[in-house]
């Protein structure tokens, strides 16, 4: 099918009060019938806005979905979620699943504290900032696409940090929350970004083993310290080469930027540029958090009102991102 219309690309309009400076969507381009132009336009617009929305793609098949994300990731043939189908409630039948209860992960579930029962429909939390990454033995992809197939709509709820610094959010119900991690880094001082540029994070193996026993801050981003990690001798066997010592900082293929880019939840050590090797958990997990935390601001989330046909792509090493909430029964 060839395409009517030259693709448009439209940079996100912040709202009123919001600092983001990312996010774009285009039409005119079917991702169902993509072309090597239709690509290469895709390619510069992801690494300049790092997320990109595409409406009206519902008719989108998960093999055109697969050929996309592998034009990104061509070494890849596992990714940090595998075949996943986000979402909650009861889904009849998808693409050959029937059946399916799904289940919008829950902030009850793991984080250290939880919004009351009687709050719960119109207040909620960031479930878990996070790169899609294995962390282990797997680079982390370079895109990751969702599309959202059925969609709760129409109210909103207050995203609350509940970190002590009484910083919320006003989200539409059941989205998905990204954050720009080149703006995480510029916002850093410039010894900060030394630090940052300079210093390496050792992943935990099989982190999301390891961090099953413990719970996770109540703005999701990180580990709260408690010795509630799953000891090493516990987890299935370990391979010294597949533990992930990766950069803080990733560098944008196309602007050069810096991006600091941490899945907080996964750490384990810090290397130093002077050699010093940062062992204590507590520690590691305080020193990336003072990083970290100023860029998950109200002020510099894109929380995406998701409309039924939307394809998301975004850019996995340039931005974190987080479920939000879960959905009551009715909605
Ligand atoms: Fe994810």
């Amino acid at each position: 099918m060839l395409s009517a219309t030259a693709p448009v690309v439209q940079p996100l309009t912040p709202p009123e009060g919001s600092k983001i400076n990312f996010g774009a969507t285009i039409t005119g381009i079917d991702i169902e019938n993509l072309t090597d132009a239709d690509f290469n336009i895709i390619r510069e617009v992801l690494f300049t806005h790092q997320v990109i929305i595409f409406k009206n793609q519902s008719h989108v098949t998960p093999r055109a979905q697969f050929n996309l994300t592998n034009l990104f990731n061509p070494a890849a043939t596992s990714y940090g979620h595998g075949k996943t189908v986000i979402g909650n409630g009861f889904v009849e039948e998808y693409e050959g699943l029937k059946n399916i209860q799904l289940r919008h992960p829950h902030h009850k579930t793991f984080h250290v504290t939880t919004i009351p029962e009687e709050d719960d429909l119109t207040h909620t939390r960031f479930y878990r900032w996070h790169i899609d990454a294995a962390l282990y033995g797997l680079a982390p992809p370079i895109v990751t696409t969702l599309l959202a197939v059925k969609v709760p709509g129409g109210r909103r709820q207050i995203c609350r940090y509940d970190d002590g610094t009484g910083d919320e959010l006003s989200v539409p119900l059941g989205t998905t929350a990204f954050v720009s991690s080149y703006t995480s880094y510029d916002i850093l001082s410039p010894s900060d970004q030394e630090f940052a540029r300079t210093t390496k994070v050792e992943y935990a193996p099989h982190p999301y083993i390891w961090m099953s026993g413990a719970k996770s801050r109540p703005d999701g981003l990180g580990m709260v310290s408690e010795g509630k990690e799953i000891p090493l001798e516990d987890l299935p066997l370990i391979e010294e080469d597949k533990i992930q010592i990766l950069p803080m900082c990733w560098k944008n293929p196309l602007t050069g930027k810096l991006a600091l880019q941490v899945h907080p939840s996964a750490i384990r050590k810090l290397h130093l540029a002077d050699g010093t090797v940062v062992e204590d958990l507590k520690e590691v997990r305080e020193m990336v958090r003072r990083l970290q935390r100023p860029g998950i601001g109200p002020g510099y989330v894109y929380a995406h009102d998701w409309e039924e046909g939307d394809f998301v792509l975004f850019h996995n090493r340039g931005v974190l991102h987080s479920v939000v909430g879960a959905f009551g029964g009715r909605r």
